[in-house]
């Protein structure tokens, strides 16, 4: 793509969509349409908008394909009720919520960062985000509902781009509150999937489990991938973990991994990998940038990732994208 002049410019206000698009959200525009249009006046008076700004804002939201206007009012387009809508099956609004909170305001100073990466790990370890994380049952609820609202995105493609047919049970390692473990059970109802993460994401996780119908199909396992037993599965799913940490670690998570899996099991690996000559995969290289921000971390090539699974024993099956910024790598242990 050849870029112009008019590009950059796009390119330098990306910030005006992004903000619009966490306004919309957190003002509840999608759930005041949900139920079909709205004539412009109560929608303006419902979200408390100043009537100086709501017909702009209103319609720089048409403009971005988010709501739709004919005489009857504003209507949401199909990707609003499909991704913006809370409730729907797709809603990404924890994690668009996520970048407003977080991310925008650490990616402010980005120039005075990138001359002191001043929390970066040195290569040896990275220290423990979580504890800050979950501080408070509040902070743990928004950090979880952000996982939500990118784990909801890819438990489809997880659930259809891997052949679970031939297994009875999995673990998400690092699953936080269980939404890819509920949605890869819902889809597979010979399956029983255990999630495992940190204590504090255990209510949370009893909480998703009893508004769904799995039961006792999916249960939570309280444990460090660092030093407590794995579950007992045939498979393990790693996904957005393995960039929370410096090499060595990765390394430790996946042979232990390897060590737990029977013979014959896999380890699947998802995140935002890098493509091997890193010129391509914009998005990976500055999720990179954005792990080194928040925890002093990165992402990784796809190479780098196959090289890990290698180096614990694995035999590596051809990378899967899951989507336009996921790659998933299936390591398989050896009979
Ligand atoms: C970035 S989140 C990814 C969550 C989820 N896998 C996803 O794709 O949305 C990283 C997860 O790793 C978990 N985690 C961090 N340290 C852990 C540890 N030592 N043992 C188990 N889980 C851990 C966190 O609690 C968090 O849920």
């Amino acid at each position: 793509m050849t870029l112009t002049a008019a590009s950059l410019i796009k390119t330098a206000t990306g910030f005006y969509e992004a903000q619009a698009l966490y306004a919309a959200v957190e003002l509840g525009v999608f759930s005041k349409v949900a139920d079909g249009p709205v004539p412009f006046e109560r929608l303006r008076d419902d979200l408390g908008l100043h009537q100086n700004v709501a017909g702009d804002f209103l319609d720089a939201l048409v403009a971005m394909r988010l709501l739709t206007r004919d005489a009857s009012g504003y209507g949401p387009t199909a990707a609003a009720s499909a991704y913006l809508t809370p409730g729907a099956p797709e809603y990404i609004g924890g994690f668009l919520a996520l970048n407003q909170r977080r991310l925008y305001p650490a990616w402010g100073d980005l120039t005075s960062f990138l001359k002191t990466a001043a929390n970066l790990a040195h290569g040896a370890k990275v220290d423990d985000p979580m504890p800050a994380l979950y501080a408070t049952p509040q902070r743990t609820r928004s950090f979880a509902e952000g996982m939500d609202g990118y784990a909801t995105l890819l438990g489809r493609p997880i659930s259809e781009k891997f052949d679970w047919s031939s297994v009875k049970s999995f673990a998400d390692l690092g699953g936080c509150r269980g939404m890819l473990t509920t949605r890869i059970a819902a889809a597979h109802p010979h399956l029983e999937g255990v999630t495992f993460d940190l204590a504090p994401l255990n209510p949370l996780f009893d909480e998703l489990v009893a508004s769904t119908d799995l039961g006792t199909r999916v249960r939570f396992q309280a444990g460090s991938f660092f030093t407590d037993p794995l579950p007992e599965t045939e498979v393990y799913v790693i996904g957005h973990v393995l960039h929370d940490w410096v090499e060595s670690q990765r390394r430790q998570i996946i042979q232990r991994a390897y060590d737990h899996l029977p013979a014959g099991g896999a380890l699947l690996i998802y995140d935002s990998m890098i493509d091997d000559q890193r010129e391509e995969s914009a998005f990976g290289l500055l999720m990179s940038l954005n792990m080194a921000l928040l925890s002093g971390s990165s992402e990784y090539t796809i190479a780098q990732g196959e090289g890990w699974l290698r180096e614990a024993g694995f035999q590596v099956d051809s990378p899967v994208a899951l989507n336009e910024l996921t790659t998933l790598l299936i390591g398989r242990k050896p009979q």
